[in-house]
This record gives structure tokens, C-alpha cells and sequence, in this order.
């Protein structure tokens, strides 16, 4: 089964940077008969950029975030359309940044994954997670299906639009260093593949992701999980000796499977 390793830049990169970390990451993907679908999300200003670096590789391109339309009046507001343009396959919704930082709520979310279903074929990757005291109250299964619940019952996804896949990330575990412990994880990740398989009946896969403080060391016990579909990285995506154990955890996971 293919891996997904999603790299969530955030606004920690300049364009060159990115270019030169995109290079990087091809470079070490080189040769690697059996590898995962590598994601890049790096700024807004650097995906046309980046994608001319990854054009003709198997590693894709996602945005961080999208406006809740095609186009029109949304001031500041980056569109499907533009995404389209630059040849992005993926854009990351609702991250716990976006919710918290900028006050993105269900609502708003909901739109936004409306808004990509309608466009040419990019697949929305949205985030949920629970809070650190919705945690600690035992109540993370039911915090995330809410969630899950609210972003996307109504949206209204047209027949043959790519299914989003959803990333588990705990809030508490992002840019924390603690993650929860891998039975918790899937416990969620069962949790919320079920709620897709009741609002999408009959679709041939529910893709999910983990994502909060993954790094090199903990990558493989996450990846090693049939159930998990792949990582979503955030400051490991950044180090590129860290990155580059995150795809060797990936491919050796995925190796081991196709021989087995
Ligand atoms: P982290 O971030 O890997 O730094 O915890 C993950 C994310 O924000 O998607």
C-alpha cells in the first residue's frame, strides 16, 4: 500500500529556500524504486516555482490553505483557480493553525472543501484534531468526529470529485514534541474512517493521515500501521536529515509490505 508523507512548509521558507529544499528532497528520493507520494506545501509565493523543480517527478504539489471560492472578491485570498494554475494536486484545509491563529471555523472550512470539489481534480486534505484539554478529558474520539462531521456533512462534494483525505493532527501534539501514543492514534483513525465510510457510502478507500511531531524516530511506528495512510510533517519536513528518515521509515514500510 502506498504511503503519503505530506511536508507542511508553513511560512518558514523564503523561495528560494523551498527551491533549493525541493531539490533536496528529489534528490533523495532518486533511485528509490518503491517510494511514497510525496506532498510538498511550501508558501503560497514559491508554488509555481516549486513546481517547476518537481514536474517531472512522482512528488506532487499542495497549498497550505485556499480561499473559499473559485475566484472573485476575497481580499488577500489565494483561489482553486489559482492553485489549478500552478499545478497543485492537493491543498491542505482547516489546519489547527488556520482554525486558531486566523479563526477558521467549520463553517468556513465546509466552503473552502466545497469550493476545491468543484474545481479540476485537486484533492483537499483537511485537518482535525482535538485540544489538549479535550484530551485530557477523554473526549478526543468524539471531539474529532464533530469536527469531521461539521466540516464536511454539508459540503457538497459532485459525483467523481476526489474523496479529501483527512489528517488526524492533535493540537497539542503540533510543534509539541509529544505525540499521543500509537493505539490513541488508532483509535481516532478508526473513529473517523468510519464516519467517512457513513457520509461517502461506498467510495473505494478512506484515506488517513497522522500528523503532530513526527519525526525521524517515530515515523516508522506510525507508517508501519496498515490503518494509517501516511504522515503529515511539519518541522521535520524542514531538517532535511530528519526528512530524509521520515521517507527512508516510509519506503522500508512499503517495501517490507509489497514482499510480504
Ligand atoms: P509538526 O507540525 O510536525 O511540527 O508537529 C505538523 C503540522 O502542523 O501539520
Amino acid at each position: 500500500m502506498e504511503k503519503m508523507i505530506i511536508a507542511n512548509w508553513k511560512m518558514n521558507l523564503g523561495v528560494r529556500e523551498s527551491l533549493a529544499l525541493a531539490k533536496t528532497v528529489l534528490l533523495g528520493l532518486q533511485g528509490k524504486e518503491i517510494a511514497p507520494r510525496v506532498v510538498l506545501c511550501p508558501s503560497f509565493l514559491a508554488l509555481a516555482d516549486v513546481h517547476k523543480v518537481i514536474a517531472r517527478s512522482r512528488v506532487a504539489l499542495g497549498a497550505q490553505d485556499v480561499g473559499p471560492d473559485r475566484f472573485g472578491a476575497y481580499t488577500g485570498a489565494v483561489g482553486v483557480g489559482h492553485l489549478e494554475d500552478v499545478g497543485c494536486s492537493y491543498v491542505l484545509l482547516g489546519h489547527s493553525e488556520r482554525r486558531t491563529v486566523f479563526g477558521e471555523t467549520d463553517e468556513l472550512i465546509r466552503r473552502k472543501i466545497t469550493a476545491v470539489a468543484h474545481g479540476k481534480g485537486i484533492q483537499a486534505v483537511v485537518c482535525v484534531g482535538e485540544s489538549a484539554q479535550e484530551h485530557a478529558s477523554g473526549d478526543a474520539v468524539q471531539a474529532v468526529v464533530r469536527m469531521l462531521r461539521r466540516s464536511l456533512a454539508a459540503a457538497e462534494l459532485p459525483k467523481g470529485s476526489p474523496l479529501p483525505i483527512i489528517a488526524y493532527e492533535p493540537v497539542w501534539a503540533i510543534g509539541s514534541g509529544v505525540q499521543p501514543t500509537v493505539p490513541e492514534v488508532l483509535a481516532i483513525v478508526r473513529a473517523l474512517r468510519e464516519t467517512m465510510e457513513e457520509l461517502f457510502p461506498k467510495r473505494a478507500s478512506y484515506p488517513v493521515l497522522y500528523g503532530g511531531s513526527v519525526n525521524a524516530e517515530n515515523a516508522y511506528a506510525f507508517l508501519r500501521e496498515p490503518e494509517i495512510d501516511g504522515v503529515l510533517v511539519g518541522g521535520a519536513s524542514l531538517k532535511v536529515q530528519e526528512f530524509q528518515g521520515i521517507l527512508s521509515a516510509a519506503c522500508e514500510v512499503m517495501n517490507y509490505q509489497s514482499s510480504s
